[in-house]
């Protein structure tokens, strides 16, 4: 993509996310009042409770966090309630209005730092933070692989990545390339093409775990894991025509789930018995939107 094409890219991003924050619409009260976060936070954590255990809000009391691409702010609230040391970029006017008066209805501790900013281009010093974590922002950003490499950049040896991008091989995907190109007549268009063209801002990327594990293990992290979440847009992908979502459900389920617990983790008594992990673990039901990365930087680069 030549510079000028990611330009327009992003101005385009933006002019979508500064129209309304992500998760917005879920709540038709008066912007910006007490009741108007707590719709969007009560159903944020509703549809997606696994959140809370991707993020880990409370292990981070006290440790610098940077998320990049806060949104409406839900979960940045939590890293304030947590105790931590909240540091956050969005690239929108909009994101930063809400995180604004979110902070001062519920009269939250201040952020160490937060802006409107681009994830591509952190301003920060290499190795600041304890936690780098962006939550489906990345994939759309024009250069992905640059924001992340800038958000291992930024995270100190030792410290932890958090990343959801859209896994591409999943039921919602299928939905997008059904409604945009089979329906279309355009058979012929990828899964890619789907959600690039029509899911949320123009440009939306989404991986295969193949794309993911050459991407992830290129950078100076370990502990690599991959969980794949079903969203409600799986599941209800084709709600509005019963008998396919049926089968959607049962394509779910016929999935399952790959968990995390392995018997080697319970051997306690003689760690020599225990195998290594592989490089990268892939667990979570693979037909799910949601690829959730967790990964721990090296300390040898
Ligand atoms: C789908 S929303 C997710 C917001 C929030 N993380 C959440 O989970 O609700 C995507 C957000 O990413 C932001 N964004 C997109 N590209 C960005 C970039 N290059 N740098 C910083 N933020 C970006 C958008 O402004 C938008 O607020």
């Amino acid at each position: 993509m030549t510079t000028n094409t990611s330009e327009q890219l992003k101005q385009k991003v933006h002019d979508f996310w500064n129209r309304q924050s992500c998760g917005a619409y879920a709540s038709q009260a008066e912007k910006h009042t007490k009741s108007y976060f707590e719709d969007i936070e009560e159903f944020r954590y509703r549809e997606q409770p696994y959140i809370h255990e991707f993020a880990q809000f409370t292990r981070y009391h006290g440790k610098n966090v940077l998320e990049v691409g806060f949104g409406a702010g839900t979960d940045f609230t939590q890293w304030l309630r947590a105790g931590a040391n909240a540091t956050g970029i969005d690239l929108t006017q909009e994101a930063v209005a809400n995180l604004t008066h979110r902070i001062a209805v519920y009269g939250l501790p201040q952020p160490k730092q937060f802006g409107v900013g681009n994830a591509e281009n952190l301003e920060f010093p290499a190795n600041t933070f304890d936690l780098g974590y962006s939550f489906g922002v990345l994939h759309h950003s024009p250069n992905t692989e640059k924001a992340i490499h800038e958000l291992v950049r930024v995270v100190r040896p030792g410290g932890d990545v958090k990343i959801m991008v859209y896994n591409r091989r999943c039921v919602c995907a299928f939905k997008y390339w059904v409604k945009y190109a089979l329906l279309r007549g355009k058979p012929w268009k990828s899964f890619y093409w789907a959600l690039w063209n029509h899911m949320e801002s123009i440009g939306t990327k989404s991986y295969s775990r193949q794309e993911l594990k050459k991407i992830f293990t290129a950078l100076p992290l370990q502990d690599i894991r991959i969980h794949t979440y079903v969203t409600s847009a799986d599941y209800m992908a084709f709600s509005a025509f019963k008998p396919l979502n049926l089968l959607v459900r049962a394509a779910l389920a016929l999935a399952g789930n790959r968990q995390i617990w392995r018997r080697e983790d319970y051997q306690f008594a003689s760690p020599s018995n225990q195998k290594s992990r592989a490089e990268v673990e892939f667990t979570g039901n693979r037909l799910g939107l949601f690829a959730c990365i967790s990964a721990t930087k090296r300390a040898d680069k």
